[in-house]
């Protein structure tokens, strides 16, 4: 379904991104990853061919040289994926330093939007499907991770007003919610998160964290022509833990 398709991969080195990066790959799609990690991206390569795009999405600058260059080379994306975030200690508000808001603030919200802008440039004239990969966390609260969630729920709004912009050009904005997925980042959540890992899987009803290969089939929905009149939309991935 998505063959011959240019698909940009924000975050390919890990987890929900490495996946999506492999299941586009295997689709057909001409996929080009961007992460922080050389030795990662070029063993994706290696792994499922495409393309790596070594930088940080934080830096404005980079960024912005990286969609040049695709551009000096005739690069026309039909989609892309932006994925690459962080998550937070758990800490409560009260004591949550404003450096690490900023940090969470500046990779998960700022970058998605700076990368959204980028993205919808490079898809002008032709249509496309873009994907942000928000979060459950974008529509409830957690106790201790204000930061993250704030940064969730904006990338939902993001996700419908850039929809909105795009409409007119043909261009699709939707965003999936995964719930407790087995990468780093769970790893990383785990390590503070009250209960642990047994407290969250509890509160799943199919009881058990996701595989990063199942958020990647949903996202390669929507990126696909199948979703073709999906726009604005969330699509939770989270195996009924926000059901009841
Ligand atoms: N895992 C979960 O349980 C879970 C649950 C809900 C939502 N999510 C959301 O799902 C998405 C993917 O999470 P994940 O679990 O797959 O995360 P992950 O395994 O921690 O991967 C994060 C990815 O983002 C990249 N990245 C981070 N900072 C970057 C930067 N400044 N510039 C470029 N790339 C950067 C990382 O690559 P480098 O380190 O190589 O740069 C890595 O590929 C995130 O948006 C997360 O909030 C995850």
């Amino acid at each position: 379904m998505l063959e011959a398709r240019t698909i940009l991969v924000v975050g390919a080195t890990a987890g929900i991104g490495a996946a999506t990066y492999r299941l586009c790959s295997q689709r057909g799609a001409n996929v080009i990853g961007i992460g922080r990690r050389k030795d990662l991206g070029e063993a994706l390569v290696r792994e499922c061919g495409g393309r790596f795009l070594n930088g940080d999405v934080t830096d404005e600058h980079w960024l912005a040289e990286a969609f040049a260059s695709l551009a000096a080379g005739n690069v026309r994306l039909d989609g892309a994926v932006n994925k690459a975030a962080m998550t937070q200690d758990a800490i409560p508000i009260t004591e949550l330093p404003v450096a690490l808001f900023d940090q969470v603030f500046t990779l998960n919200v700022r970058a998605t939007f700076l990368c959204l802008q980028h993205e919808m440039a490079a898809m002008r004239g032709g249509g496309g499907a873009v994907v942000n990969v928000a979060s459950i966390a974008g529509k409830r609260g957690y106790a201790g991770l204000s930061a993250y969630v704030a940064s969730k729920h904006a990338v939902i709004g993001l996700t419908r007003s850039a929809a909105l912009d795009g409409a007119r050009s043909g261009i699709r904005v939707n965003a999936v919610l995964p719930g407790t997925t087995r990468t780093e980042m769970f790893e990383q959540q785990m390590q503070t998160r009250p209960g642990g890992e047994a407290g969250t899987v509890a509160g799943i009803p199919l009881d058990r964290a996701s595989d990063p290969a199942e958020q990647a089939a949903m996202i390669a929905a929507l990126l696909s022509p199948q979703a073709s009149f999906v726009t604005g939309e969330t699509l939770t991935v989270d195996g009924g833990a926000t059901s009841s």
